[in-house]
């Protein structure tokens, strides 16, 4: 094992994990808030509802590597409970489109999010690498099932989504360091 000097970059992989725990636990606040309000059954519901357990398996892989690690949590994590339930629910409560504009408008931020740390881990861990990998493609299928289903139509979508990346970006950023 090569030895590590000062100078030598290293990815900061327990910062990695924090703040993509904190965003895989905020996806799952945002499903469930849509999915409290959305009609049950409806088409959206379903396409949420399948969005929904994917987040739940990528939140229980890093819990686990949180965990193998000793790694510690945001302190957000209470504010991103609230923050991500309002968001899902206040997009549902607006209509079913913009619920996917929602959904469209964070996992562009979430996939820019892990390309900028794949980028970063080069071949620093390639245990984390290759579960980031892995999330990465599901989360372009969910951006990408959202603008097939019509995120586009949502009223003010592109104010609405411009929002939501805003905020998105806030988020990450909160809770790399927080
Ligand atoms: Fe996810
Ligand atoms: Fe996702």
């Amino acid at each position: 094992m090569s030895a590590w000097r000062p100078g030598d970059r290293r990815a900061d992989t327990a910062s990695m994990l924090r703040v993509d725990q904190a965003g895989e636990y905020g996806a799952t606040r945002i499903y469930a808030g849509q999915l409290a309000v959305l009609r049950r059954n409806c088409p959206e519901a379903r396409l949420v509802a399948r969005m929904a357990a994917q987040e739940q398996r990528h939140l229980t892989r890093f819990n686990t590597l949180m965990a193998e690690r000793r790694v510690r949590p945001t302190a957000l994590q209470p504010l991103w409970n609230v923050a991500g339930f309002a968001l899902g629910a206040a997009t549902a409560l607006m209509s079913e489109e913009a619920a996917l504009a929602c959904t469209d408008a964070v996992e562009t931020e979430i996939d820019r999010h892990y390309s900028q740390q794949l980028a970063e881990l080069g071949e620093d861990d390639p245990e984390l690498a290759a579960d980031i990998e892995e999330f990465r493609a599901e989360e372009l299928e969910h951006r990408d099932s959202a603008r097939a289903a019509g995120a586009a139509n949502a009223v003010g979508y592109p104010l609405l989504t411009a929002a939501i990346r805003a905020g998105c970006r806030v988020a990450i950023e909160l809770s790399k360091r927080v």
